[in-house]
C-alpha cells in the first residue's frame, strides 16, 4: 500500500473468513480491496459466470502479475469489467451496435469485442486493436468496480488451461498463498463464462465463445444474424480468442465423451458423468450427474464443480455425456466446453 493514496489512514485490515484467503464482501473489506486494485495489488472476485482474477487494466505492471500468476501466455489477452457504460466509452471506439446491446444484456453474462482506444495496455489486449469489455452482474462485483473506480482486467481465476472457478475455494485451491485476497460471493450463479461477442466488424457479428447469452437472443436485439464462429486453433499457435485453444478447461484425469443417451462404457477405476439423474437408480456409487431434470441452467451451475470434484478423486478417467450437436443456449455452451476439456 503506497502511503501516497489518500485513504491510506482510514484503511483497517480487512476481517479474514474461515478460509485463509477468502474474505466475506463486507463493506470495511469491499472498501480495502478497491484501494488495493487502485495501488495496483491482485484481488480474485465473484462475478455471475465465474470468478475472475482481477487488476487494475490500465495498470501494466498489475495486470503482468495476472499473466504470471495464470502462467497464461502473453498473447491471450484479458477481458476489462467495467463500472458502467461510461466507463467503457473511456476505453474503446464504441459502435452502433453497442448502445442496444449493453441497454439488452448489461449488467450481465456477455462480453463485447470492440476497437480500443490508446488508453488500455498493450499488455491487456495482447497488442491487438480491439478490447474485450464486460458488465458484471453479481453484485460484489459491481459493488468492487464502483469502488475502485477504475476498470478490472480479470480473466477466469484458474491456472491457465485447468476448470475454471465457480467457488471461492476453487481459487484457494489453485493458488494458495499465491491469490492471498479472495472475495467471498458464494457459488457462481451461471457457472460458465460469458459469451463473446466480436464486433470488430460490426457488419458481422460473431459470437467468439458461447455462453449464457444466446446468439438467437443478440440477433432478436440486432435485427440481424450471428455467426458462430467456433474456433478451434492447435496448442502453441498464436489464437484470435484462446478461450478457443483446442484444449482448455481440463481436468488432470482423462475426460472421454460419449453421446448423449448412449450408455457409457465405463471400465473399472473410471467415473460417469450424466447430464441428468439416470430413470433408474444405480447401485454404482462413481456415478454423477450435473442435474435433477436435465436443465441447462442446473447443469451449467453444477458443471466446473462436478468436474473438479472428481478430478480430485483421482479417477483413471472421467466418462462426460456430451450433449448433442443440436444443443442451443446453455447445453451449446456446455457441449463446446465439454469439446474443449476432452481436447477436441
Ligand atoms: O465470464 C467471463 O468472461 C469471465 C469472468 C471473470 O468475467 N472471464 C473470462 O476470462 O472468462 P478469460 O480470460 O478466461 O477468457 C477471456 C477470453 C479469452 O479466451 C481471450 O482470448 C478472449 O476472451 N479475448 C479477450 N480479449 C479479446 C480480444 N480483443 N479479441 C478476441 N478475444 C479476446
Ligand atoms: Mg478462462
Amino acid at each position: 500500500m503506497s502511503p501516497g493514496n489518500p485513504d491510506f489512514p482510514e484503511k483497517a485490515p480487512p476481517d479474514r473468513g474461515a478460509s485463509s484467503f477468502v474474505y466475506p464482501a463486507s463493506a470495511a473489506n469491499l472498501r480495502f480491496f478497491a484501494g488495493l486494485l487502485r495501488d495496483g495489488g491482485m484481488v480474485a472476485m465473484p462475478t455471475e459466470t465465474v470468478y475472475g482474477l482481477a487488476a487494475n487494466a490500465l495498470d501494466p505492471g498489475a495486470c503482468r502479475a495476472i499473466f504470471a500468476v495464470k502462467g497464461r501466455p502473453l498473447f491471450d489477452p484479458l477481458i476489462v469489467h467495467v463500472a458502467d457504460a461510461a466507463m467503457a466509452e473511456t476505453l474503446a471506439f464504441l459502435p452502433e451496435r453497442f448502445a442496444p446491446l449493453a441497454a439488452a444484456f448489461w449488467p450481465g453474462p456477455l462480453t463485447l469485442i470492440v476497437p480500443k482506444r490508446p488508453v488500455v495496455p498493450d499488455l491487456v489486449t495482447a497488442g491487438k486493436d480491439t478490447v474485450a469489455l464486460r458488465l458484471p452482474r453479481h453484485p460484489v462485483a459491481r459493488a468492487l468496480l464502483e469502488q475502485a473506480n477504475v476498470p478490472l482486467a480479470a480473466p477466469s481465476a484458474n491456472p491457465f488451461g485447468y476448470v475454471s472457478p465457480t467457488r471461492p475455494e476453487h481459487v484457494a485451491e489453485s493458488f494458495g498463498a499465491r491469490v492471498p485476497f479472495i472475495l467471498d460471493g458464494g457459488p457462481c450463479a451461471i457457472g460458465i463464462e460469458s459469451t463473446i461477442l466480436d464486433l470488430s466488424d460490426p457488419a458481422r457479428p460473431a459470437i467468439l465463445r458461447p455462453g449464457a447469452v444466446t446468439a438467437s437472443a443478440i440477433a432478436a436485439v440486432l435485427g440481424t444474424a450471428v455467426q458462430e464462429r467456433r474456433v478451434v486453433v492447435p496448442q502453441g499457435a498464436a489464437a484470435p480468442a484462446p478461450g478457443t485453444l483446442e484444449r482448455h478447461y481440463s481436468p488432470r484425469s482423462p475426460l472421454a465423451l460419449f453421446p448423449e443417451g448412449a450408455s457409457p462404457p465405463a471400465q473399472e477405476g473410471e467415473t460417469v458423468l450424466l447430464l441428468k439423474r439416470p430413470e433408474q437408480d444405480s447401485a454404482n456409487p462413481h456415478i454423477f450427474w450435473l442435474s435433477e431434470t436435465g436443465d441447462p441452467a442446473e447443469m451449467a451451475a453444477t458443471l466446473f464443480t462436478l468436474l473438479r470434484q472428481l478430478d480430485r478423486a483421482g479417477y483413471r478417467r472421467i466418462l462426460c455425456e456430451l450433449p448433442g450437436s443440436a444443443a442451443a443456449g446453455l447445453a451449446a455452451a456446455i457441449r463446446d466446453r465439454l469439446l474443449r476439456a476432452a481436447g477436441r
